[in-house]
């Protein structure tokens, strides 16, 4: 950029400031944007955050359609809101002429994510949609090291994605996420990052999907005998690994107020905690929590040109990095989301790259794509340069696709086995 061009400073709504909304409010004060309005219909959260970014109580509104109507001065909106809340306000801020940023998923129907990219091209305003996954320098290292030909044709992929059994049991058993009719498929709600991430690797279009998945484990019939519906008042929690007192109860007595501990109480101290479990959702039982979101799901995919790539996501698993093997034709890559391990077919050798992401967890910010992420987005909005943004409208239109196809798929229970 010309030196005497002075950089724009961009100007954020936010619009719902819960968990997300916050993370990304904070990045992008870091990268050089001023939050300068907020929508956030829970009063205790809406005060603090108007605190910490001082906006003026003419800015601080209960619900978006007030924020869109005030007609203030701003450039972009942060849209953070539940997942069934993301179609209408989406639409209404490109009407307005705001660009966005929008979690994912874009919404939960394909129907409706057809008509958020087509209104957002209609009215021309720079659109990312939070696919973390592909800013992160793993990412990156990783398009690198098959853009040169290192592991030639990248034939096929074999990807895991270890949700963790405390994070299933906090999100998609007692949580936000744990209905599919109240949010999204587990498979849309956790994984549509994956098969995002999937098809930018395999830098090719999906052709087609199968896909199983069930909920097998988090049901009433495998309740522990002698266990009670409330973690609190059971007899047997000591020896449940969900148990929301270890999991949440225990942190906060330890001193830990970063989530998944601050989902419970804007003020997790160990009594408030306490009493959102005896009251609240994350107190009760994992086997009578009333969940119907899949706990287990595979998702194959055959991509152009015959490659192929298979997906699992897993509940029943320690809170890890996703797991990656690369197959092409003349090498291998292993990587777990933070090291990439590369070996060599015609010289058996093994290179191993550190690509150091701060963290592979969610605190971590998935391994620093929060960041990129937002950096992107601020920048293409201060440059008016939608190429900087990598998730913009078609490329999440079509890895929403594939996770439509593949929920059509598993449910659709295609390719029984007929035992003769
Ligand atoms: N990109 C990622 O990796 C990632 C990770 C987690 C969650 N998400 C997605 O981010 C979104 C938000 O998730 P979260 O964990 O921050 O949930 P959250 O419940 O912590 O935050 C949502 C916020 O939206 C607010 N809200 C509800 N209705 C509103 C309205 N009409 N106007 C303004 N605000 C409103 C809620 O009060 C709440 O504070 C979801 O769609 C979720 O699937 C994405």
């Amino acid at each position: 950029m010309n030196k005497k061009t002075p950089v724009k400073q961009v100007r954020l709504a936010v619009v719902g400031a819960g968990n997300r909304g916050q993370s990304y409010a904070k990045l992008a004060q870091e990268c050089g944007a001023r939050i300068v309005a907020v929508a956030e219909p829970r009063q205790a959260v809406r005060q603090r955050f108007a605190n910490d970014y001082g906006i003026t109580s003419e800015a601080v509104f209960d619900d978006w359609p007030a924020l869109l109507d005030a007609k203030l001065s701003y450039d972009a909106v942060l849209i953070a809101t539940p997942d069934r809340q993301h179609v209408e306000p989406a639409i209404a801020f490109a009407a307005d002429g705001r660009h966005i940023l929008l979690e994912k998923p874009m919404a939960p129907t394909e129907a409706e994510c057809r008509r958020i990219v087509h209104e957002v091209k209609a009215a021309g305003v720079i659109f990312a949609v939070c696919h973390v996954l592909r800013y992160t320098d793993y990412t990156q290292a990783i398009r690198k090291i098959i853009a040169e030909g290192l592991i030639g044709d990248v034939i096929c992929i074999q990807h895991h994605e270890p949700i963790g059994y405390w994070h299933h049991a906090h999100s998609y058993v007692r949580g936000n996420w744990r209905s599919e009719a109240e949010s999204s498929s587990a498979l849309l709600a956790k994984s549509c990052h994956d098969l995002d991430w999937l098809r930018f690797i395999m830098g090719r279009r999906c052709i087609r999907v199968s896909s199983f998945g069930s909920l097998v484990h988090f049901r009433p019939e495998n309740q522990p005998k002698g266990a009670s519906d409330r973690c609190l008042d059971c007899d047997v929690e000591s020896s449940c690994p969900y148990s929301a007192r270890r999991i949440y109860l225990e942190a906060a007595h330890r001193g830990e107020t970063h989530w998944p501990v601050s989902m419970l109480d804007v003020d997790p101290t160990p009594a408030n905690v306490e009493a959102a479990l005896r009251q609240g959702p994350y107190g009760h039982c994992v086997y009578t929590s009333g969940n119907d979101v899949v706990d287990q799901q595979v998702v194959n995919m055959e991509f152009d040109s015959g490659r192929t790539a298979s997906f699992t996501m897993s509940a029943f698993t320690p809170k890890a990095g996703r797991a990656t093997r690369i197959f092409g034709s003349r090498g291998q890559l292993v990587g777990d989301g933070s090291t990439i391990q590369r070996y060599d077919f015609l010289t058996e050798q093994t290179f191993d790259i550190d690509t150091q992401a701060a963290d592979q967890s969610l605190l971590g910010g998935h391994g620093g794509g929060d960041g990129r992420l937002i950096q992107s987005f601020v920048s293409a909005v201060a440059q008016n340069d939608p190429s900087l943004i990598l998730s913009g409208p078609d490329e999440t239109l079509e890895s929403h696709l594939m996770v439509f196809a593949a929920e059509r798929a598993r449910k659709q229970q295609l390719g029984e086995c007929v035992n003769t």
